[in-house]
């Protein structure tokens, strides 16, 4: 999704009244234009409603998932088995997660959404007219619901907004975890923006990229706005997004006489066949921050065997850019350079998103002088020898020999690696883990933190400068990065940097909660259950007051995490909390939950976190809370 986070400090007065200007003049553009389009009737028949939705068909080559299935039985039940296939579906009752028995949802702005069931579809009902911005107070309408977005943790809803093939969403997202609706923009991590909109044009124009196979996206032009005439080989991500278009592959293999085919090339792709690097590109057009090359390419263009960038731009930060702007103010180090970065990268170019695995693999020098892919570690239809149920494996797609420190079998001496001499932890120790050191989970999305595919070591020296919380510290919440830093110090003998006096007396988990961006604040909070860091960091007895401060915290997402995590702790097990409450509540929440910590039992001179001598809060902690980084942060994923 295209976004940034320019706050124009190197930006000259006239520059920015210019781009005002333009703003102005690009919304009432924006406004007159869609204003122009034809508006969809209440009811449409059926056969109407059908040319209102994206067109489905199998075209330019590609022959659809049905056709592969008789030959490669295994390969087609166990892609069938994956989150690749309902990442879009038709919204067939069936499939439906989300509760649609006559239930209304309102938000703080008074606006409501009601849904329901009529006909044998789902629907819903909101004040709806066909602009961007919604308008004083705009007619109720009914719209049947047609198209569905993720079924893994979330499931969004896309109604036809009788604009030629243009989808429009419901402004409310099932969590199926929490069996609940909530604002759609309550899911991802932003300033929290509560007013229901309905986004029409959106799927078209950016979801469907990396949510089915072979799009098309077609802009209508000629006065009718935001108007696309969309198509799409096949809804959700099948067969032929990573082995290309199997037209020619299905009738060369299923012809009797050879010469009825003999003009045709079989262009059929296996992934495992090609480079390490175009490999990965199989996966990266999807799993990476990238955008067409320039207005004359599509979308569609990159195609499974084919080089990356020939037709896409791989986004980075811009790193020139940044160093320009650090010598214009006379900085040596990243430092207080932080505002100006782009949300998905943190200050060293590593990605900061979940989803993004490919932008993560090209700053992995095992990709870059070594030969890792994806596939080295992932198998995209379960192995033979892999005895999970094949809904475990669909969570991860690892290969079951190459899991754990033996995704890095292939490359490194592990028996070696794996030793107390590199790891300093004792054998089977949660801190041995090669991925547990070297991929811990520093990139944020879907509500949780996951881990980075950009290897590095642990460094104290990367905290300071980029601000990327260090594996140690994320399984060492209580300890000081002072801590960390001396002890790789003396075991790798890596420079100590210079720390403030904050870092050498207070922890980095309690700092990362309390101090850091809303982004840092979801990972710190997500580390707080994590099976690991709670037992490594003493977590039972200090990280309930973090999390209940968590419980307020002005971001969504940073909430919802905190109540998660909360709950895993004694005395929290059922403890009720609605992150998308009023401001009121949220705080009342949060006394509550401070109110069942039972610190004086079980917390006393843990000066690192906090708590004094006789179990109580030290003052510090105010302090460091008021000091909390309130940057917008929008991690897009
Ligand atoms: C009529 C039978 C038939 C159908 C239908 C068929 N295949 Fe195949 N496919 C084969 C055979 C036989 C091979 C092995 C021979 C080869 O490697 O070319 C194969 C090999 C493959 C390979 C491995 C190629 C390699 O180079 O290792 C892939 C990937 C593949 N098929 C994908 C597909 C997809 C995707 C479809 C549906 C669009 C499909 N196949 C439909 C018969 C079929
Ligand atoms: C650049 C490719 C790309 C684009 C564009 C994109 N997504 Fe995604 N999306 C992904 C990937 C990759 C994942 C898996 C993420 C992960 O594991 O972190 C994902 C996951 C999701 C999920 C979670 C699915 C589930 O089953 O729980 C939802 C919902 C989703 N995307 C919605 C959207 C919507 C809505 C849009 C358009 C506004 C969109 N995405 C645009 C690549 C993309
Ligand atoms: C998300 C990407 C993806 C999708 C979707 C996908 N495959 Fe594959 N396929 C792969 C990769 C990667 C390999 C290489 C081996 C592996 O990872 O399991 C592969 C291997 C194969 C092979 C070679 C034999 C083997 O198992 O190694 C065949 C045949 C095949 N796929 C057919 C299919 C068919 C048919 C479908 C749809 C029903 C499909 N694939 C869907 C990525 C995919
Ligand atoms: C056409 C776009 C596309 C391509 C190509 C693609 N993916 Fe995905 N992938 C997605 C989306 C979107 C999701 C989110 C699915 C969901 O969770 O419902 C996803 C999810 C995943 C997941 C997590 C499954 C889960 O829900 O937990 C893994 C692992 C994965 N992809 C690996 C790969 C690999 C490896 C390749 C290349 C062989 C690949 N993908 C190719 C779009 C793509
Ligand atoms: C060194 C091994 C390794 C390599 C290489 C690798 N992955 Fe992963 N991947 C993992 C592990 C481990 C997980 C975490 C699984 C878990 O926590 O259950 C994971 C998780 C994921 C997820 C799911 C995230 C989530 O929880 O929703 C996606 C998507 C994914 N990988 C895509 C890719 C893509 C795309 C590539 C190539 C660019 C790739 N991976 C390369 C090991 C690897
Ligand atoms: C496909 C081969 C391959 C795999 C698999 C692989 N690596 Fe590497 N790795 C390399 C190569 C090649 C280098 C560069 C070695 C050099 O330049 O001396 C490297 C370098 C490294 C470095 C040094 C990084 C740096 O910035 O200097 C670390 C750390 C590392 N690997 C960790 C791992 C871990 C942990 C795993 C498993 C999760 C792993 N690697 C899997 C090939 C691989
Ligand atoms: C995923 C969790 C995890 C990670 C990552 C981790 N550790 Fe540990 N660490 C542990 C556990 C568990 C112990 C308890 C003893 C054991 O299992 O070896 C421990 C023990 C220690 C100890 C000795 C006991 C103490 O509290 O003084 C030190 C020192 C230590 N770790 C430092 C580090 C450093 C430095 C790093 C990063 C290079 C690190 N750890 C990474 C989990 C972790
Ligand atoms: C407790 C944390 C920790 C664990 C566990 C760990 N490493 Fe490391 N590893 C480090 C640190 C720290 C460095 C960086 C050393 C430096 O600064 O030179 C490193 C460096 C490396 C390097 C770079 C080359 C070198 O020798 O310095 C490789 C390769 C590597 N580790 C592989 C592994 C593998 C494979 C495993 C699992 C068997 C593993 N590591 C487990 C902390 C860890």
């Amino acid at each position: 999704m295209p976004h940034s986070n320019d706050n124009g400090t190197a930006m000259s007065a006239r520059t920015k009244s210019m781009i005002g200007l333009m703003v102005v003049l690009f919304v009432a553009m924006v406004i007159i234009r869609l204003n122009d389009g034809p508006e969809r009737p209440p009811d449409v028949p059926d056969e109407e409603l059908v040319q209102m939705l994206p067109a489905v068909e199998p075209r330019e080559g590609y022959a659809g998932s049905d056709s592969c299935q008789d030959c490669h039985e295994h390969q087609h039940e166990t892609w069938h088995h994956s989150w690749h296939r309902t990442m879009t579906q038709e919204a067939k009752l069936e499939n439906l997660l989300g509760d649609f028995d006559d239930v209304t949802i309102s938000n703080r702005l008074g606006q409501t959404v009601e849904l329901f069931k009529r006909d044998g579809r789902a629907w819903f009902r909101m004040n709806y007219e066909p602009r961007l911005f919604i308008g004083h107070n705009p007619p109720r309408r009914e719209f049947p619901i047609e198209l569905m977005t993720g079924s893994h943790h979330m499931q969004i809803y896309w109604f036809p907004a009788g604009r030629a093939r243009t989808l429009g969403m419901m402004p409310v997202v099932w969590l199926k975890e929490d069996q609940r609706w909530v604002p759609r923009q309550s899911v991802f991590l932003i300033p929290s923006g509560e007013e229901f909109a309905s986004e029409v044009g959106r799927w078209n124009e950016t979801c469907l990229k990396c949510h089915t196979t072979n799009p098309e996206i077609h802009k209508e032009v000629g006065g009718r706005g935001k108007a696309f005439d969309t198509h799409v080989s096949e809804l959700g991500i099948s067969c032929e997004a990573c082995h290309g278009p199997g037209a020619a592959h299905v009738a060369i293999h299923g012809a009797r006489n050879t010469n009825e085919v003999s003009q045709l090339v079989d262009r059929i792709v296996n992934p495992d066949n090609l480079s390490h690097e175009l490999s990965s590109q199989v996966c990266g057009g999807c799993h990476s921050v990238n955008s067409v090359k320039d207005r004359k390419t599509e979308w569609r263009e990159h195609k499974p065997g084919a080089v990356i960038t020939e037709t896409r731009h791989l986004d980075s930060l811009d790193r020139e850019e940044l160093q320009k702007q650090m010598k214009e103010f006379g900085a040596t180090t990243y430092d207080g350079y932080y505002s100006q970065y782009d949300n998905s990268f943190w200050l060293d170019g590593k990605v900061r998103i979940s989803g993004r695995e490919y932008s993560g693999m090209l700053e992995t020098i095992c990709h870059t002088k070594g030969t890792m892919s994806c596939v080295t570690c992932h198998s995209l239809h379960q192995s033979k020898s892999d005895n999970r149920p094949v809904k475990e494996w669909a969570n991860d797609q690892l290969h079951p020999s190459r899991q754990g420190d033996q995704s890095c079998a292939g490359c490194h001496d592990v028996g070696r690696y794996a030793s107390v001499s590199h790891t300093h932890h004792s054998k089977g120790s949660s801190g041995s883990s090669c991925l547990n050191c070297h991929m811990p989970h520093t990139t944020y999305g879907l509500l949780k933190a996951i881990r980075s595919h950009s290897i590095s070591s642990p460094s104290a020296m990367e905290t300071v400068d980029v601000r990327r919380p260090n594996a140690c510290n994320l399984c060492h919440l209580d300890k000081t990065l002072d801590w960390t830093a001396r002890h790789l110090d003396s075991w790798f003998g890596q420079p100590i940097p210079n720390l403030t006096e904050e870092h050498k007396t207070v922890a980095e988990g309690v700092l990362m909660a309390l101090k850091q961006d809303a982004g840092i604040r979801a990972l710190a909070a997500w580390h707080m259950s994590w099976e690991a860091a709670v037992a490594a960091s003493d977590g039972d007895r200090w990280m309930q007051p973090y999390l209940s401060v968590l419980l307020k915290d002005p971001y969504p997402a940073v909430r919802y995490i905190a109540g998660k995590s909360l709950r895993r702790f004694k005395n929290y097990e059922g403890f009720e909390f609605d992150f998308v409450a009023d401001r009121d509540r949220l705080r009342k929440f949060s006394i509550q939950a401070h109110a069942l910590w039972p610190q004086t039992e079980t917390a006393s001179g843990m000066s690192a976190v906090l708590i004094d001598e006789t179990g109580k809060l030290d003052e510090i902690f105010q302090k460091l809370f008021a000091e909390r980084d309130d940057r917008d942060v929008a991690l897009l994923e």
